[in-house]
Protein backbone atom coordinates (compact mmCIF):
# COMPACT_ATOMS: atom_id res chain seq x y z
CA UNK A 1 0.00 0.00 0.00
CA UNK A 2 1.19 3.75 -0.84
CA UNK A 3 1.46 6.21 1.62
CA UNK A 4 -1.83 7.84 2.11
CA UNK A 5 -1.40 11.64 1.34
CA UNK A 6 -4.27 13.88 1.64
CA UNK A 7 -7.25 11.36 2.44
CA UNK A 8 -5.89 10.96 6.31
CA UNK A 9 -6.08 14.66 7.08
CA UNK A 10 -9.74 14.92 5.50
CA UNK A 11 -11.45 12.25 7.52
CA UNK A 12 -13.25 13.25 10.34
CA UNK A 13 -10.98 14.02 14.14
CA UNK A 14 -10.44 16.31 16.73
CA UNK A 15 -9.05 18.95 16.63
CA UNK A 16 -5.80 19.55 18.48
CA UNK A 17 -5.28 22.56 21.00
CA UNK A 18 -2.80 21.55 23.78
CA UNK A 19 0.57 19.74 22.95
CA UNK A 20 2.79 17.65 25.56
CA UNK A 21 6.02 16.95 24.60
CA UNK A 22 7.91 14.89 27.34
CA UNK A 23 11.90 15.20 26.19
CA UNK A 24 13.71 17.72 27.39
CA UNK A 25 15.55 16.48 30.42
CA UNK A 26 13.74 14.20 33.28
CA UNK A 27 15.92 11.75 34.50
CA UNK A 28 19.63 12.61 35.28
CA UNK A 29 22.09 11.30 33.05
CA UNK A 30 25.58 11.07 32.71
CA UNK A 31 25.84 13.30 30.27
CA UNK A 32 23.46 16.33 30.51
CA UNK A 33 21.15 15.95 27.85
CA UNK A 34 18.79 18.80 26.67
CA UNK A 35 16.11 17.61 23.93
CA UNK A 36 17.79 18.36 20.55
CA UNK A 37 14.22 17.40 18.80
CA UNK A 38 12.06 18.69 21.62
CA UNK A 39 12.80 22.50 21.76
CA UNK A 40 13.17 23.12 17.68
CA UNK A 41 10.01 20.76 16.88
CA UNK A 42 7.60 22.07 19.37
CA UNK A 43 9.06 25.55 19.10
CA UNK A 44 8.32 25.56 15.78
CA UNK A 45 4.79 23.97 15.85
CA UNK A 46 4.03 26.69 18.01
CA UNK A 47 5.22 29.34 16.15
CA UNK A 48 3.18 27.96 12.83
CA UNK A 49 0.27 26.86 14.72
CA UNK A 50 -0.91 30.10 16.85
CA UNK A 51 -3.98 28.24 18.44
CA UNK A 52 -2.22 25.64 19.24
CA UNK A 53 -0.60 25.50 23.23
CA UNK A 54 2.54 23.74 23.64
CA UNK A 55 4.08 22.77 26.49
CA UNK A 56 7.72 21.13 27.08
CA UNK A 57 8.01 19.32 30.25
CA UNK A 58 11.06 18.50 32.13
CA UNK A 59 11.26 17.92 35.86
CA UNK A 60 14.47 19.60 36.43
CA UNK A 61 13.86 23.02 37.71
CA UNK A 62 17.35 24.37 36.10
CA UNK A 63 16.82 22.93 32.27
CA UNK A 64 13.02 24.80 32.90
CA UNK A 65 15.15 28.06 33.76
CA UNK A 66 17.44 27.79 30.99
CA UNK A 67 14.78 26.86 28.13
CA UNK A 68 13.48 30.25 29.64
CA UNK A 69 16.30 32.36 29.63
CA UNK A 70 18.45 34.36 27.04
CA UNK A 71 20.96 31.19 27.01
CA UNK A 72 19.23 28.37 25.96
CA UNK A 73 20.28 25.09 26.37
CA UNK A 74 21.01 23.93 22.82
CA UNK A 75 22.94 25.95 20.09
CA UNK A 76 20.79 25.84 16.89
CA UNK A 77 20.86 28.61 15.01
CA UNK A 78 17.57 30.50 14.45
CA UNK A 79 15.98 28.75 17.34
CA UNK A 80 16.44 31.57 19.88
CA UNK A 81 14.57 33.36 17.54
CA UNK A 82 11.34 31.57 17.52
CA UNK A 83 11.70 30.47 20.95
CA UNK A 84 11.72 34.09 21.96
CA UNK A 85 8.55 34.63 19.54
CA UNK A 86 6.28 32.04 21.18
CA UNK A 87 7.77 32.05 24.53
CA UNK A 88 5.01 33.04 27.33
CA UNK A 89 2.40 33.31 24.68
CA UNK A 90 1.85 29.94 23.14
CA UNK A 91 5.27 27.80 24.03
CA UNK A 92 5.43 27.05 27.57
CA UNK A 93 8.43 25.16 29.57
CA UNK A 94 7.08 23.50 33.11
CA UNK A 95 8.05 21.22 35.67
CA UNK A 96 4.71 20.86 35.93
CA UNK A 97 4.47 17.13 34.16
CA UNK A 98 1.75 16.03 35.50
CA UNK A 99 -0.63 18.94 34.62
CA UNK A 100 0.80 19.22 31.07
CA UNK A 101 -0.19 15.84 30.84
CA UNK A 102 -3.76 15.72 31.48
CA UNK A 103 -4.43 19.18 29.74
CA UNK A 104 -3.10 17.94 26.76
CA UNK A 105 -4.79 15.82 24.19
CA UNK A 106 -1.47 15.02 22.01
CA UNK A 107 1.51 14.50 23.94
CA UNK A 108 4.75 13.55 21.97
CA UNK A 109 7.27 11.24 23.82
CA UNK A 110 10.54 12.46 22.52
CA UNK A 111 12.38 11.16 25.00
CA UNK A 112 16.29 9.45 23.88
CA UNK A 113 16.66 6.09 22.53
CA UNK A 114 20.67 5.20 23.29
CA UNK A 115 22.28 2.05 22.44
CA UNK A 116 21.87 0.11 24.99
CA UNK A 117 25.34 -0.75 27.07
CA UNK A 118 24.10 -4.10 28.44
CA UNK A 119 22.30 -6.95 28.54
CA UNK A 120 20.66 -8.62 25.67
CA UNK A 121 21.55 -7.16 22.96
CA UNK A 122 24.08 -4.75 23.97
CA UNK A 123 25.85 -2.18 21.56
CA UNK A 124 23.53 -2.55 18.77
CA UNK A 125 19.63 -2.42 20.72
CA UNK A 126 17.82 0.55 21.01
CA UNK A 127 17.62 1.14 25.26
CA UNK A 128 14.10 1.58 25.35
CA UNK A 129 13.66 2.23 28.89
CA UNK A 130 13.13 5.81 28.63
CA UNK A 131 10.39 5.73 26.75
CA UNK A 132 8.94 3.04 28.75
CA UNK A 133 9.52 5.28 31.38
CA UNK A 134 7.60 7.91 30.15
CA UNK A 135 4.80 6.19 28.79
CA UNK A 136 3.80 4.60 32.03
CA UNK A 137 4.22 8.31 33.30
CA UNK A 138 1.12 9.21 30.66
CA UNK A 139 -0.65 5.81 31.69
CA UNK A 140 -0.41 7.05 35.18
CA UNK A 141 -1.38 10.64 35.20
CA UNK A 142 -3.89 10.67 32.37
CA UNK A 143 -7.33 11.44 33.03
CA UNK A 144 -8.80 11.95 29.91
CA UNK A 145 -8.30 10.54 25.81
CA UNK A 146 -4.82 11.29 24.63
CA UNK A 147 -3.09 11.06 21.31
CA UNK A 148 0.12 9.64 22.09
CA UNK A 149 2.97 10.28 19.68
CA UNK A 150 6.27 8.19 19.19
CA UNK A 151 8.53 11.29 18.09
CA UNK A 152 11.84 9.43 19.45
CA UNK A 153 13.18 6.73 16.74
CA UNK A 154 12.49 3.18 18.03
CA UNK A 155 12.40 -0.04 16.56
CA UNK A 156 9.85 -1.52 14.53
CA UNK A 157 6.82 -2.44 16.65
CA UNK A 158 7.67 -0.08 19.61
CA UNK A 159 4.10 1.23 19.20
CA UNK A 160 2.62 -2.04 19.93
CA UNK A 161 4.48 -2.26 23.64
CA UNK A 162 3.32 1.52 24.18
CA UNK A 163 0.10 0.69 23.35
CA UNK A 164 0.04 -2.55 25.88
CA UNK A 165 1.58 -0.29 28.33
CA UNK A 166 -1.25 2.57 28.09
CA UNK A 167 -3.79 0.17 27.86
CA UNK A 168 -3.16 -1.99 30.96
CA UNK A 169 -2.05 1.10 33.28
CA UNK A 170 -4.23 3.87 32.18
CA UNK A 171 -8.13 4.77 34.49
CA UNK A 172 -10.52 3.14 33.21
CA UNK A 173 -12.59 4.60 30.14
CA UNK A 174 -9.11 6.20 28.73
CA UNK A 175 -8.48 6.27 25.71
CA UNK A 176 -5.25 5.99 24.26
CA UNK A 177 -4.14 6.51 19.90
CA UNK A 178 -0.70 5.72 19.28
CA UNK A 179 0.89 7.47 15.96
CA UNK A 180 4.26 7.44 15.14
CA UNK A 181 5.72 10.64 13.89
CA UNK A 182 9.35 10.34 13.45
CA UNK A 183 11.25 13.41 13.00
CA UNK A 184 13.95 13.98 10.23
CA UNK A 185 15.70 17.31 10.96
CA UNK A 186 19.17 17.11 11.28
CA UNK A 187 21.39 19.16 13.81
CA UNK A 188 23.05 22.53 12.41
CA UNK A 189 19.52 23.07 9.99
CA UNK A 190 17.00 22.05 12.21
CA UNK A 191 15.20 25.20 12.10
CA UNK A 192 14.96 25.19 8.56
CA UNK A 193 13.87 21.78 8.49
CA UNK A 194 11.37 22.19 10.62
CA UNK A 195 9.96 24.99 8.44
CA UNK A 196 9.92 23.23 5.63
CA UNK A 197 10.35 19.42 5.86
CA UNK A 198 10.92 17.41 2.47
CA UNK A 199 7.81 15.48 4.72
CA UNK A 200 6.17 15.18 7.63
CA UNK A 201 5.49 11.05 8.21
CA UNK A 202 2.28 9.83 10.51
CA UNK A 203 2.20 6.44 11.05
CA UNK A 204 -1.02 5.13 12.52
CA UNK A 205 -3.59 2.18 12.71
CA UNK A 206 -5.78 1.35 9.42
CA UNK A 207 -8.86 1.76 11.81
CA UNK A 208 -10.98 4.57 11.71
CA UNK A 209 -10.04 5.93 15.21
CA UNK A 210 -6.37 5.63 14.26
CA UNK A 211 -6.90 7.07 10.49
CA UNK A 212 -8.39 10.25 12.96
CA UNK A 213 -5.48 10.52 15.38
CA UNK A 214 -3.76 11.21 12.39
CA UNK A 215 -5.83 13.19 11.16
CA UNK A 216 -5.55 15.06 14.05
CA UNK A 217 -2.31 15.18 13.81
CA UNK A 218 -1.66 16.03 10.38
CA UNK A 219 -3.97 19.04 10.51
CA UNK A 220 -1.60 20.52 13.11
CA UNK A 221 1.36 20.26 10.65
CA UNK A 222 -0.98 21.66 7.79
CA UNK A 223 -0.46 25.03 9.40
CA UNK A 224 1.99 25.22 7.36
CA UNK A 225 2.84 21.81 5.33
CA UNK A 226 2.02 21.62 2.05
CA UNK A 227 -0.81 18.86 2.51
CA UNK A 228 0.99 16.83 -0.03
CA UNK A 229 3.52 16.53 2.15
CA UNK A 230 2.05 15.17 4.93
CA UNK A 231 1.67 11.17 4.58
CA UNK A 232 0.31 9.06 6.36
CA UNK A 233 0.73 5.39 6.71
CA UNK A 234 0.87 2.02 8.59
CA UNK A 235 2.34 3.01 11.66
CA UNK A 236 5.11 -0.50 11.60
CA UNK A 237 6.01 1.35 8.07
CA UNK A 238 6.21 4.84 9.80
CA UNK A 239 8.60 3.12 12.53
CA UNK A 240 10.75 1.38 9.82
CA UNK A 241 11.12 4.49 7.52
CA UNK A 242 12.73 6.45 10.07
CA UNK A 243 15.38 3.73 10.67
CA UNK A 244 15.59 3.38 6.55
CA UNK A 245 16.15 6.96 6.14
CA UNK A 246 19.10 7.70 8.16
CA UNK A 247 20.43 3.89 7.30
CA UNK A 248 20.41 5.04 3.49
CA UNK A 249 21.65 8.79 4.47
CA UNK A 250 24.68 7.40 6.02
CA UNK A 251 25.36 4.32 3.28
CA UNK A 252 25.98 6.94 1.04
CA UNK A 253 29.01 8.59 3.68
CA UNK A 254 30.01 5.41 3.93
CA UNK A 255 30.51 4.45 0.31
CA UNK A 256 31.82 8.06 -0.74
CA UNK A 257 34.35 7.66 1.79
CA UNK A 258 35.39 4.14 0.77
CA UNK A 259 35.84 5.90 -2.61
CA UNK A 260 38.09 7.92 -1.09
CA UNK A 261 40.47 5.43 0.12
CA UNK A 262 40.70 4.26 -3.29
CA UNK A 263 40.94 8.17 -4.75
CA UNK A 264 43.81 8.74 -2.22
CA UNK A 265 45.51 5.58 -3.62
CA UNK A 266 45.20 5.80 -7.39
CA UNK A 267 45.84 10.30 -7.44
CA UNK A 268 41.54 10.38 -8.40
CA UNK A 269 39.69 13.56 -6.44
CA UNK A 270 36.77 12.33 -4.36
CA UNK A 271 35.30 15.99 -5.03
CA UNK A 272 35.68 16.00 -8.60
CA UNK A 273 34.63 11.75 -7.97
CA UNK A 274 31.87 12.59 -6.11
CA UNK A 275 30.43 15.77 -8.45
CA UNK A 276 30.36 13.30 -11.56
CA UNK A 277 28.31 11.19 -9.40
CA UNK A 278 26.34 13.29 -7.69
CA UNK A 279 24.84 15.13 -11.26
CA UNK A 280 23.17 11.62 -12.27
CA UNK A 281 19.73 12.55 -11.31
CA UNK A 282 19.04 8.82 -9.68
CA UNK A 283 22.07 9.38 -7.23
CA UNK A 284 21.73 13.28 -6.56
CA UNK A 285 24.52 15.50 -5.05
CA UNK A 286 23.59 14.82 -1.68
CA UNK A 287 25.46 13.01 1.56
CA UNK A 288 28.27 12.59 -0.96
CA UNK A 289 30.59 14.88 0.84
CA UNK A 290 34.24 12.63 2.11
CA UNK A 291 34.56 12.76 5.66
CA UNK A 292 36.67 12.03 8.45
CA UNK A 293 33.24 9.65 9.07
CA UNK A 294 29.79 10.18 10.03
CA UNK A 295 29.02 11.63 13.80
CA UNK A 296 25.79 12.68 15.83
CA UNK A 297 23.48 10.97 17.74
CA UNK A 298 21.41 9.14 15.18
CA UNK A 299 23.81 7.24 12.60
CA UNK A 300 25.45 5.03 14.11
CA UNK A 301 22.70 3.98 16.58
CA UNK A 302 20.06 3.34 14.49
CA UNK A 303 22.02 1.19 12.22
CA UNK A 304 23.08 -0.74 14.86
CA UNK A 305 19.47 -0.62 16.25
CA UNK A 306 18.85 -2.29 12.30
CA UNK A 307 21.52 -4.39 12.54
CA UNK A 308 19.66 -6.09 15.78
CA UNK A 309 16.04 -5.73 13.77
CA UNK A 310 17.85 -7.85 11.30
CA UNK A 311 19.70 -10.63 13.44
CA UNK A 312 16.72 -10.84 15.85
CA UNK A 313 14.31 -11.60 12.35
CA UNK A 314 17.11 -14.42 11.18
CA UNK A 315 18.55 -12.30 8.69
CA UNK A 316 22.42 -12.12 9.20
CA UNK A 317 22.95 -11.64 5.49
CA UNK A 318 21.24 -8.14 5.72
CA UNK A 319 22.81 -7.56 9.25
CA UNK A 320 26.24 -7.70 7.85
CA UNK A 321 25.21 -5.42 5.03
CA UNK A 322 24.03 -2.77 7.31
CA UNK A 323 27.26 -3.51 10.15
CA UNK A 324 29.22 -2.89 6.93
CA UNK A 325 28.31 1.02 6.77
CA UNK A 326 29.02 1.68 10.22
CA UNK A 327 32.46 -0.59 10.01
CA UNK A 328 33.47 1.58 7.53
CA UNK A 329 32.90 4.50 9.21
CA UNK A 330 35.17 3.13 11.91
CA UNK A 331 37.88 2.33 9.69
CA UNK A 332 37.95 5.93 8.01
CA UNK A 333 38.87 7.14 11.11
CA UNK A 334 41.74 4.91 11.62
CA UNK A 335 43.21 5.22 7.63
CA UNK A 336 42.74 9.06 8.57
CA UNK A 337 45.18 8.65 11.34
CA UNK A 338 47.15 6.07 9.75
CA UNK A 339 47.38 9.16 7.31
CA UNK A 340 48.41 11.66 10.07
CA UNK A 341 50.95 9.15 11.91
CA UNK A 342 52.76 8.30 8.16
CA UNK A 343 52.56 12.30 6.96
CA UNK A 344 54.25 13.60 10.28
CA UNK A 345 57.68 10.78 9.34
CA UNK A 346 55.80 7.96 11.54
CA UNK A 347 55.58 9.26 15.04
CA UNK A 348 53.17 11.46 17.05
CA UNK A 349 55.30 11.09 20.22
CA UNK A 350 55.51 14.95 21.48
CA UNK A 351 54.38 16.25 18.71
CA UNK A 352 51.68 19.15 19.17
CA UNK A 353 48.59 18.28 16.84
CA UNK A 354 45.89 21.80 16.84
CA UNK A 355 42.77 20.19 16.04
CA UNK A 356 40.32 22.30 14.44
CA UNK A 357 36.61 21.31 15.91
CA UNK A 358 35.16 18.76 18.58
CA UNK A 359 31.17 18.94 17.45
CA UNK A 360 29.94 16.35 14.84
CA UNK A 361 29.20 18.90 12.39
CA UNK A 362 29.56 22.56 11.82
CA UNK A 363 26.54 25.06 13.40
CA UNK A 364 25.99 22.25 16.60
CA UNK A 365 27.37 22.15 19.68
CA UNK A 366 26.29 18.62 19.91
CA UNK A 367 29.73 16.19 20.13
CA UNK A 368 27.96 13.15 20.38
CA UNK A 369 29.79 10.03 18.13
CA UNK A 370 32.01 12.97 16.77
CA UNK A 371 35.01 11.47 14.38
CA UNK A 372 36.82 14.02 16.91
CA UNK A 373 36.73 12.26 20.37
CA UNK A 374 37.91 9.18 18.47
CA UNK A 375 40.31 11.19 16.34
CA UNK A 376 41.92 12.47 19.59
CA UNK A 377 42.25 9.39 21.58
CA UNK A 378 44.08 7.62 19.25
CA UNK A 379 46.52 11.01 18.46
CA UNK A 380 46.74 10.27 22.66
CA UNK A 381 47.40 7.00 22.38
CA UNK A 382 50.81 7.85 19.69
CA UNK A 383 51.48 10.23 23.16
CA UNK A 384 50.97 13.43 20.32
CA UNK A 385 49.68 16.80 22.80
CA UNK A 386 46.84 18.14 21.45
CA UNK A 387 45.75 21.65 21.63
CA UNK A 388 41.93 22.20 20.65
CA UNK A 389 39.71 24.43 19.47
CA UNK A 390 36.07 24.46 18.51
CA UNK A 391 33.68 27.48 18.05
CA UNK A 392 30.72 26.34 20.14
CA UNK A 393 31.17 23.33 22.09
CA UNK A 394 31.62 24.04 25.96
CA UNK A 395 34.37 23.16 27.82
CA UNK A 396 33.03 20.99 29.74
CA UNK A 397 31.40 19.08 27.59
CA UNK A 398 34.87 18.29 25.90
CA UNK A 399 36.73 16.88 29.14
CA UNK A 400 33.34 14.89 29.46
CA UNK A 401 33.94 13.81 26.35
CA UNK A 402 37.49 12.82 26.53
CA UNK A 403 37.29 11.30 29.93
CA UNK A 404 34.39 8.93 28.99
CA UNK A 405 35.12 5.45 29.93
CA UNK A 406 36.34 3.34 26.56
CA UNK A 407 37.97 6.62 25.58
CA UNK A 408 40.13 7.31 28.18
CA UNK A 409 40.40 6.10 31.71
CA UNK A 410 43.74 8.88 33.40
CA UNK A 411 41.81 12.11 33.63
CA UNK A 412 44.84 13.80 34.75
CA UNK A 413 47.14 12.16 31.96
CA UNK A 414 44.50 13.17 29.94
CA UNK A 415 44.64 16.63 30.95
CA UNK A 416 48.33 16.95 30.89
CA UNK A 417 48.06 15.43 27.09
CA UNK A 418 45.13 18.05 25.64
CA UNK A 419 45.01 21.58 25.77
CA UNK A 420 41.53 23.34 25.11
CA UNK A 421 42.08 27.10 23.40
CA UNK A 422 40.13 30.08 22.94
CA UNK A 423 41.09 30.10 18.95
CA UNK A 424 42.28 28.52 16.23
CA UNK A 425 45.49 30.63 15.69
CA UNK A 426 46.39 29.76 19.85
CA UNK A 427 45.38 26.15 18.79
CA UNK A 428 47.95 25.94 16.00
CA UNK A 429 50.96 27.98 17.60
CA UNK A 430 53.91 25.87 17.61
CA UNK A 431 51.97 23.29 16.01
CA UNK A 432 53.25 20.26 14.11
CA UNK A 433 49.97 20.28 12.33
CA UNK A 434 46.73 21.12 12.17
CA UNK A 435 43.89 18.23 11.65
CA UNK A 436 40.28 19.60 10.55
CA UNK A 437 37.69 17.46 12.19
CA UNK A 438 34.53 19.71 11.85
CA UNK A 439 33.40 22.02 9.11
CA UNK A 440 32.95 24.85 10.77
CA UNK A 441 33.03 28.24 8.29
CA UNK A 442 35.56 29.37 10.42
CA UNK A 443 38.06 27.38 9.60
CA UNK A 444 37.75 28.38 5.58
CA UNK A 445 40.81 29.83 4.13
CA UNK A 446 38.79 32.45 3.55
CA UNK A 447 38.30 33.17 6.75
CA UNK A 448 41.22 32.30 8.48
CA UNK A 449 45.04 33.85 8.09
CA UNK A 450 46.31 31.12 7.45
CA UNK A 451 49.90 33.21 6.05
CA UNK A 452 49.72 33.92 10.24
CA UNK A 453 48.84 30.21 11.44
CA UNK A 454 51.69 29.11 9.09
CA UNK A 455 54.63 31.36 10.44
CA UNK A 456 53.82 30.30 13.70
CA UNK A 457 53.86 26.55 13.19
CA UNK A 458 56.89 24.08 13.23
CA UNK A 459 58.12 23.43 10.38
CA UNK A 460 57.33 21.15 7.92
CA UNK A 461 53.84 22.61 8.58
CA UNK A 462 51.41 19.85 7.55
CA UNK A 463 47.33 20.54 7.44
CA UNK A 464 44.88 17.00 7.17
CA UNK A 465 42.06 18.46 5.97
CA UNK A 466 39.62 16.15 7.39
CA UNK A 467 36.12 17.60 6.17
CA UNK A 468 37.06 19.07 2.61
CA UNK A 469 36.93 22.95 3.23
CA UNK A 470 40.49 23.99 2.04
CA UNK A 471 41.95 25.33 -1.12
CA UNK A 472 44.86 22.90 -0.86
CA UNK A 473 46.61 24.71 -4.34
CA UNK A 474 46.77 28.09 -2.37
CA UNK A 475 47.69 26.28 0.87
CA UNK A 476 50.61 24.80 -0.48
CA UNK A 477 51.26 28.04 -1.96
CA UNK A 478 51.86 29.27 1.04
CA UNK A 479 53.88 26.20 2.09
CA UNK A 480 51.70 23.99 4.00
CA UNK A 481 51.74 20.40 3.12
CA UNK A 482 48.20 19.48 2.34
CA UNK A 483 46.73 16.33 3.38
CA UNK A 484 43.09 15.93 2.45
CA UNK A 485 40.55 13.12 2.39
CA UNK A 486 39.92 11.23 -0.79
CA UNK A 487 43.23 13.61 -2.32
CA UNK A 488 46.51 12.80 -2.87
CA UNK A 489 49.51 16.10 -2.32
CA UNK A 490 48.88 17.89 -5.70
CA UNK A 491 53.42 17.23 -5.97
CA UNK A 492 52.37 13.40 -6.29
CA UNK A 493 49.74 14.02 -9.16
CA UNK A 494 49.70 14.93 -12.70
CA UNK A 495 48.07 18.99 -12.18
P1 LIG B 1 18.32 14.15 23.71
O1 LIG B 1 19.09 13.13 24.42
O2 LIG B 1 18.94 15.43 23.26
O3 LIG B 1 17.02 14.52 24.50
C1 LIG B 1 16.18 13.56 25.05
C2 LIG B 1 15.72 14.08 26.39
O4 LIG B 1 14.74 13.21 26.89
C3 LIG B 1 16.83 14.15 27.42
O5 LIG B 1 16.93 15.47 27.89
C4 LIG B 1 16.33 13.24 28.53
O6 LIG B 1 16.70 13.75 29.78
C5 LIG B 1 14.86 13.27 28.29
N1 LIG B 1 14.13 12.15 28.90
C6 LIG B 1 14.51 10.87 29.05
N2 LIG B 1 13.56 10.17 29.70
C7 LIG B 1 12.54 11.03 29.96
C8 LIG B 1 11.27 10.91 30.60
N3 LIG B 1 10.83 9.76 31.10
N4 LIG B 1 10.50 12.01 30.68
C9 LIG B 1 10.93 13.18 30.18
N5 LIG B 1 12.11 13.35 29.56
C10 LIG B 1 12.91 12.28 29.44
O7 LIG B 1 17.76 13.35 22.47
P2 LIG B 1 17.34 13.93 21.10
O8 LIG B 1 18.57 14.13 20.27
O9 LIG B 1 16.39 15.03 21.31
O10 LIG B 1 16.60 12.67 20.49
C11 LIG B 1 15.35 12.25 21.01
C12 LIG B 1 14.83 11.16 20.08
O11 LIG B 1 14.66 11.71 18.76
C13 LIG B 1 15.78 9.97 19.93
O12 LIG B 1 15.01 8.81 19.78
C14 LIG B 1 16.51 10.28 18.64
O13 LIG B 1 16.94 9.11 17.99
C15 LIG B 1 15.44 10.97 17.82
N6 LIG B 1 15.95 11.92 16.83
C16 LIG B 1 17.00 12.74 17.11
C17 LIG B 1 17.44 13.65 16.15
C18 LIG B 1 18.60 14.56 16.40
O14 LIG B 1 19.02 15.23 15.46
N7 LIG B 1 19.16 14.63 17.58
C19 LIG B 1 16.77 13.74 14.93
C20 LIG B 1 15.69 12.92 14.70
C21 LIG B 1 15.28 12.01 15.66
C1 LIG C 1 20.79 12.91 10.77
C2 LIG C 1 19.81 12.90 9.60
O1 LIG C 1 20.34 13.68 8.52
C3 LIG C 1 18.47 13.46 10.03
O2 LIG C 1 17.53 13.36 8.97
C4 LIG C 1 17.97 12.66 11.22
O3 LIG C 1 16.71 13.15 11.66
C5 LIG C 1 18.98 12.69 12.35
O4 LIG C 1 20.24 12.19 11.87
P1 LIG C 1 22.29 14.75 11.96
O5 LIG C 1 23.00 13.57 12.54
O6 LIG C 1 21.82 15.82 12.86
O7 LIG C 1 21.01 14.26 11.13
O8 LIG C 1 23.25 15.44 10.87
P2 LIG C 1 23.65 15.07 9.37
O9 LIG C 1 23.65 16.31 8.59
O10 LIG C 1 22.88 13.94 8.84
O11 LIG C 1 25.17 14.63 9.54
C6 LIG C 1 25.54 13.44 10.21
C7 LIG C 1 27.02 13.23 10.07
O12 LIG C 1 27.38 12.91 8.74
C8 LIG C 1 27.84 14.45 10.45
O13 LIG C 1 28.98 14.06 11.16
C9 LIG C 1 28.22 15.04 9.11
O14 LIG C 1 29.38 15.80 9.16
C10 LIG C 1 28.42 13.77 8.29
N1 LIG C 1 28.26 13.96 6.85
C11 LIG C 1 27.09 14.41 6.33
C12 LIG C 1 29.32 13.64 6.01
O15 LIG C 1 30.36 13.21 6.46
N2 LIG C 1 29.15 13.79 4.66
C13 LIG C 1 27.99 14.24 4.11
O16 LIG C 1 27.91 14.34 2.86
C14 LIG C 1 26.93 14.56 4.98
Amino acid sequence: MAARPVEAIDVPHKEVTKICCIGAGYVELFIDLFGAVCGPTCAVIACKSPKVQVTIVDLNQARIDAWNSDNLPIYEPGLDEVVKSVRGKNLFFSTDVDKAIKEADLIFVSVNTPTKKTGVGKGYAADLGYVESATRHIAKVAESDKIVVEKSTVPCRTASSMRKILESNGKPGVRFDILSNPEFLAEGTAIKDLFAPDRVLIGSLDTTEGMAAAASLAHVYANWVPKERVITMRVWSSELSKLAANALLAQRISSINALSAICEATGADVDEVSYAVGLDSRIGPKFLKASVGFGGSCFQKDILNLVYLSESLHLPDVAAYWRQVVEMNESQKRRFTQRVISSLFNTLTGKRLAVFGFAFKKDTGDTRESAAITLIKYFRQEQAKIALYDPKVEEAQIWMDLAEPGVVDDVTALKKQVTITSSAYEAAKGADAIIICTEWDEFKDSNLDYEKIYADMNKPAFIFDGRLILNQKKLEKIGFKVECIGKSRLEETFQ
